[in-house]
């Protein structure tokens, strides 16, 4: 009552909205505001050099039907030539530093570390040097979907010696780019590649249907590499690097609506966020996921859950294994509980469906429905699950259709990060970074390039790949300058 009160004065004296809400809008001193990109959805480049194949350039060509609009990232952005002028880009807006991913095939052409790219390791040298040179913080994911395609033939992330192969690549990497990086990124979204590669033939790389449990193989198997490759840094690296290394997971929100229940939201947290940081976090998965997934598997007849079991010498292996929580956020929804299971009907392992609302704005992207105050709850939940651990949102961002003057990309990233530093400000979450994604328009995977997230345009249909700025581009350099966020310009309409 009295904040409504206050709310109420507020409103009739201030006619900005943030000010009416009382926000707090400067970032803590010591936060980092950064972009980031992938390699295959940037790089182009596919066969320059002595590059391998990878999953993507084997799905892009062999399923064309698979991508909305029937293109490949063969040139992409063709970042792998044009690096120089995107590290100038990520200087001219301020940015404290730069997420980007190393193709794996290019390194290592046959997958294998028997022979190293000298060309495609260079590329990385390059471009990390180069970001340094220019007081930028080059953050590195080691693998962002892009695995080569000779390792997927042999099983990919179904095959438990991914473990060893991943491992032995993270090594090189280590070895070669570590002594420039301080910040080491295992793995990106293994909830997605997991679920759409291998539990879907038509939305992520490699696309195969494995009997309803090809994910479950795939997130058990990352999580031991990503595991695996934490402890080789811990033991022979980050005493001479004095890194830090963790892995990112995107975690949805949700926010209130009918059937929406403290346990529907528990249980959703559970099986999108916590099938991924439990393990890490709290060690092995989480009770109701492990629980659910054995009953429904029993269900049909399985004489196994098809949730594979980790040993307790695993659980003990990969918990604790992270410096920071990487946290990519775009979207949330109302996680209710499936009615149909009160008439016996089990079709979700999770047992929760995601409603959303038709009159909620979305991006381009149609799963992208702009809701900010999922973001908060998220950042909170976490807060409270996980111990509160020093978190780095390492995505966030809008996908429009490339338009310049791009004001509901701007109006997403003013109500998001406006939503993050009330978290941070008044509820006290240990947020320490902030990542823009993405720098560039790109290659957004089965999308093609009917989704553009990227604060700078790319002309893709000039053989140059022209860059240009768009208006969140200036927007952005005005927050990153005074660390204070700005109002949305005002031909700007607000949601
Ligand atoms: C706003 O937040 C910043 C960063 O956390 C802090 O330094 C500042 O004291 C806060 N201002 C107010 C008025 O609370
Ligand atoms: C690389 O691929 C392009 C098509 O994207 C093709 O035109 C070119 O000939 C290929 N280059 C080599 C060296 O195979
Ligand atoms: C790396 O930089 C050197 C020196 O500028 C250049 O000659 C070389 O082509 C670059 N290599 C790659 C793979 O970008
Ligand atoms: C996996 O695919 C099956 C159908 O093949 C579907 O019933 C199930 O919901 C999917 N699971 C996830 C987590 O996407
Ligand atoms: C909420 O639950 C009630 C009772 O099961 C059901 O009638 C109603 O359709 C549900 N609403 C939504 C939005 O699912
Ligand atoms: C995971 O590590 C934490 C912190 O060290 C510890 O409290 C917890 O008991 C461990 N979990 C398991 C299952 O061993
Ligand atoms: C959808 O949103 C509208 C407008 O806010 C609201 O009136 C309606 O009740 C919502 N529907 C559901 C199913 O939440
Ligand atoms: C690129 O070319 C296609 C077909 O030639 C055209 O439809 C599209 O509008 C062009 N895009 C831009 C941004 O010029
Ligand atoms: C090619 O790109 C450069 C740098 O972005 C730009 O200055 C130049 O005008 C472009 N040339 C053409 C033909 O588009």
């Amino acid at each position: 009552m009295k904040e409504l009160r206050r709310i109420v004065i507020c409103c009739v004296i201030f006619t900005k909205l943030h000010e009416c809400q009382g926000a707090n809008l400067s970032f803590p001193e010591n936060f980092i505001i950064g972009a980031a990109t992938a390699s295959y959805q940037i790089e182009g480049a596919w066969n320059v050099s002595d590059k391998g194949e990878n999953v993507w350039d084997w799905f892009t060509h062999n399923k064309p039907e698979n991508i909305a609009d029937g293109s490949t990232g063969d040139v992409a952005c063709d970042s792998y030539h044009k690096y120089e002028e995107d590290v100038q880009w990520v200087k001219n807006l301020g940015l404290d530093f730069y997420r980007f991913s190393v193709s794996w095939s290019r390194v290592l052409p046959n997958g294998f570390a028997n022979e190293v790219s000298e060309d495609g390791i260079q590329y990385y040298k390059n471009l990390t040097t180069l970001l340094v040179a220019n007081g930028i913080e080059p953050i590195v994911t080691i693998y962002h979907w892009d695995h080569p395609q000779i390792l997927e033939d042999l099983g990919g992330w179904t095959n438990e010696l991914m473990v060893e192969w991943y491992t032995d690549y993270a090594r090189i990497l280590f070895e070669e780019l570590g002594p420039m990086v301080k910040t080491f990124i295992t793995i990106n979204e293994p909830k997605v590649y997991c679920e759409q590669g291998y539990n879907s033939t038509t939305k992520k790389a490699p696309g195969k249907i494995l009997e309803n449990m090809g994910h479950y193989l795939c997130v058990h198997n990352t999580l031991k590499a990503h595991a695996t490759a934490y402890h080789l840094y811990d033991d022979e690296f980050r005493a001479i690097q004095e890194g830090q290394i963790g892995i990112v997971t995107p975690c949805a929100g949700w926010v209130p609506g009918d059937n929406v229940t403290e346990e529907s939201i528990e249980r959703h947290f559970q099986f999108d966020c916590g099938w991924i940081m439990h393990p890490i976090y709290v060690g092995d998965y989480p009770e109701i996921v492990k629980t659910r997934v054995a009953y429904v598997s029993a269900l049909e007849n399985y004489p196994f859950s098809r949730l594979p079991e980790f040993s307790q010498d695993w659980i003990e292996y990969i918990n604790g294994t992270a410096d920071f929580f990487g946290l990519n956020h775009y979207t949330s929804s109302m996680p209710i509980f499936d009615t149909a299971e009160e008439l016996g009907i089990y079709t979700r392992d999770s047992g929760i469906i995601k409603n959303t609302n038709s009159s909620w704005s979305a991006g381009s992207s149609s799963w992208l429905y702009v809701l900010p105050e999922g973001f908060g709850n998220v950042l909170r939940m976490i807060r409270d699950q996980y111990n509160n651990p020093p978190l780095y949102v390492f995505e966030n961002g809008y996908s429009d259709t490339g338009e310049l003057e791009d004001y509901r990309r701007i109006n997403y990233y003013y109500e998001y990060v406006s939503e993050m530093l009330t978290a941070i400000n008044d509820d006290g979450c240990n947020v320490v970074a902030y990542t823009i994604w993405s720098l560039l328009d790109n290659f957004e995977w089965n999308a093609g390039y009917t989704e553009l997230f990227g604060i700078i345009s790319v002309d893709f249909n000039s053989s140059n790949r022209t860059r240009s700025a768009k208006l969140s581009t200036s927007w952005w350099q005005e927050v990153i300058s005074t660390r204070t966020l700005q109002d949305v310009p005002s031909n700007g309409t607000r949601r």
